[in-house]
């Protein structure tokens, strides 16, 4: 938070069977083979789909093309490794086949016999920093003899593994790779996933299982925000008060932000990382007091919230400490991306000094049509340019949130838009390079599917051409204002899958929202054996929560909660602060619930069911499963409401379970009257209004997700 605001070219890759001949010899027997798998894959086609797919895709973010062949690769055997590296070999390339074939299911042990063979080809090294439409473009092919991987870079072969590894399927026990042929290259060359280490600090090993999450799902930039309000977490050699007093309450040492950054670079994923200036500077201020616009801040804030404390823009020596600061965190971040924040600054500091409003007016930094009313956008431009010219001269590209946009802003600068897709719009019309976050900020805890709608160039923008193309791409946002080490994963994951397809995947293809809840499903588990713990800290939670015997109960509970939504949660009159721990029943929350929305499908098709002229053979089934499911919740509350009561840490929760149970009761009687052709009278509708109303209230921070769906059972 902040925040209280509201194609590339086509392949031309010829494939090769990997145990062919031509395979082997290289150029000069490959035209021949061409034709001969272009004979092949038209007879795939012509045969229309075969038993692999007649089973849906588990790939996230989808390819661009996909067929499915007949056949299989067993994984009875380990693959054989066998990489045609170029001169200057890609050093990301080895370490990432041989991580991807650590992960695939099958024997733990090297057989006696060779498997088949997993054949890597490349022609050059990846330029994660200086994308190209080749980049990261690749073709993966599986047929019953192998695997062939080709790409004209290093970091093609990357995305090509992450894909390999969502291929495996299982049957009776046994591991196969289905017959496949896939042709595929990013939409946005830009795919970032914001980590706000400065609200909770974050430490090493969060950021690298976070990594492996945004590799798996070819995510390629890490949004590093390193410094804000309430803490800067780099050590400082030239200014070491930044991780003495900003950093007191935990930073990164330099070691181990080169740790992270090569981490990073092994998973082709890049790390720009953000100093936000000259607002939300609370620990840059408290650190060196020099810094600041008065001498309001003594320490380093513990509240949330926009403080608009923002450093001095008018005096010398702030931008000689800059220039120290800046000097020493470029050469220890390598992207030629460097994100200096800029949002959220109010310029109330600036104008409550009589100093600082003199140099204004000095500068002429006045609105439009007046003679002194000061206007602090144009310090704020003033600021960014000499900023700009610092990161310049140290070969940096400049990246701001889209507060910074204005008609002095150099076009060199690239713009982060938070505030609508109307920010990046302009941004591009002006000559910025830009992204999109407006829409995925995963801590508003929206469901995916409204992440999944967000587009940076959707169906009819207004951009012309050469506009579409400043559009580098989006990234999701997870501020962790109430997300600490423990629990971010959650708030991240599966649901920034779903921005990843979105800013990968052609947008003709990744427009199947159900299909896509599927895949969510496949890679929330696939998250799971990676090492990121998004089920498993909720799960310990409801654990450290739960009363003896109360488990399961408080899990169903639990389960069918979701944390208010936007940023109610810091107007609810509960007064938060850094160190609040986050240890509630609302933190086990998911960000969305599963159950309810499932429930939410199960409700539909018992109403398309009873609306069908004739009713459908599995209709029925549905209306007991509907029913079973609505006297859980009843017998849930029976056996929750004591425990509840009796648990200081959970007695605010008691009253969300008695209206969980309250709306099953409404439910049943209206399933009933369904079932029987009887109208809801007057007198129920009454009641089951009450009982809706009553429903959709929260109580500690979290509310019941299936109201919409009890809305449309109820018919109200
Ligand atoms: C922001 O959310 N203030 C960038």
């Amino acid at each position: 938070m902040k925040h209280f605001a509201p194609g590339a070219a086509r392949s031309t890759t010829t494939y090769l069977p990997v145990s062919s001949p031509a395979a082997r010899q290289g150029p000069g027997a490959r035209a021949a083979q061409c034709g001969a798998t272009l004979a092949l894959l038209l007879l795939l086609a012509l045969l229309g789909p075969g038993p692999a797919a007649a089973q849906p895709s588990p790939l996230l973010p989808q390819p661009a093309e996909l067929r499915w062949g007949t056949g299989r690769l067993a994984l009875g055997a380990p693959l054989q490794l066998q990489i045609t590296a170029p001169a200057a070999p890609d050093p990301a390339v080895r370490p990432a086949a041989l991580r991807a074939l650590g992960r695939l299911p099958g024997p733990g042990r090297a057989p006696k016999t060779a498997g088949p063979v997993l054949q890597i080809r490349y022609g050059r090294a990846g330029q994660p920093a200086r994308p190209g439409p080749d980049e990261e473009r690749y073709s993966l092919r599986v047929t019953p003899d192998g695997v062939l991987i080709d790409a004209p870079t290093g970091l093609g072969v990357l995305r090509a593994l992450a894909t390999l590894e969502q291929l495996p399927r299982t049957e009776n026990g046994r591991a196969y790779l289905p017959e496949a042929d896939i042709l595929d290259r990013p939409r946005f060359a830009w795919r970032g996933l914001l980590l706000d280490a400065a609200r909770h600090f974050l430490p090493v090993a969060v950021i690298k299982r976070n990594l492996d999450g945004m590799a798996a799902v070819k995510l390629n930039v890490l949004h590093w925000h390193l410094c804000d309000d309430q803490g800067f977490r780099v050590e400082s050699k030239l200014l070491p008060r930044l991780q003495q007093v900003g950093g007191a309450t935990g930073y990164y040492t330099q070691a181990q932000v080169r740790e992270v950054v090569a981490y990073a670079a092994a998973r082709g994923i890049r790390v720009v990382p953000e100093f936000d200036l000259p607002g939300h500077a609370g620990a840059l201020v408290a650190s060196y007091p020099r810094l600041a616009s008065n001498d309001s801040v003594r320490a380093v804030p513990v509240r949330w919230g926009v403080l608009n404390i923002a450093i001095d823009p008018t005096r010398e020596t702030t931008y000689a400490v800059l220039d120290s600061l800046l000097t020493e965190m470029a050469g220890l971040f390598p992207d030629p991306y460097f994100h200096v924040g800029g949002d959220e600054n109010d310029g109330r500091q600036w104008r409550h000094n009589p100093r600082i409003v003199a140099f204004m007016r000095d500068k002429k930094m006045v609105k439009a049509g007046t003679a002194d009313a000061v206007d602090k956008h144009q310090l704020q431009t003033y600021f960014n340019r000499r900023v700009l010219a610092l990161l310049a001269a140290r070969g940096k590209t400049m990246v701001g949130w889209d507060e910074i946009l204005g008609p002095d802003l150099p076009p060199a600068v690239a713009i982060q838009s938070w505030r609508g897709a109307k920010g990046l719009n302009e941004a591009v019309r002006l000559g910025h390079p830009a992204l999109l976050s407006n829409g995925y900020y995963l801590d508003l805890l929206h469901p995916a599917a409204d992440l999944y709608a967000a587009d940076p160039l959707p169906a009819g923008t207004p951009l012309d051409a050469a506009q579409q193309a400043l559009v580098l791409g989006g990234e999701a946002a997870m501020w962790s204002e109430f997300a600490d080490s423990a629990l971010v994963d959650a708030r991240v994951w599966p649901r920034a899958a779903a921005v990843a397809e979105r800013l990968w995947s052609p947008q003709a293809t990744a427009q199947d929202v159900p299909a896509l809840y599927r895949r969510l499903a496949l890679v929330s588990d696939q998250l799971e054996t990676l090492g990121l713990r998004h089920r498993r800290a909720p799960a310990q939670l409801l654990q450290q929560l739960a009363p003896p015997g109360a488990l399961g109960p408080l899990a169903t509970l639990a389960g069918m909660l979701e944390p208010v939504k936007d940023y109610k949660r810091h107007f609810q009159g509960f007064v938060y602060t850094t160190q609040t721990p986050l240890s509630r029943l609302v933190d086990a929350a998911p960000a969305e619930s599963d159950a309810a929305r499932q429930f939410g499908a199960v409700v539909d098709s018992v109403l398309a069911g009873l609306a069908a002229p004739v009713r459908p053979p599995a209709a029925a089934r549905q209306r007991l499963a509907l029913r079973a499911q609505l006297l859980r919740w009843q017998a849930n509350d029976a056996a929750l409401q004591p425990m509840l009561l009796a648990s200081p840490a959970l007695r605010e929760y008691a009253p969300l379970s008695t209206r969980l149970g309250a709306l099953a009761t409404v439910l049943l009687e209206r399933l009933a009257q369904l079932e029987t052709n009887r109208p809801a009278l007057p007198v129920w509708q009454v009641t089951a209004r009450a009982t809706l109303a009553d429903a959709q209230l929260p109580a500690g921070q979290a509310e019941l997700a299936v109201v919409k769906a009890a809305r449309r059972l109820a018919g109200l």
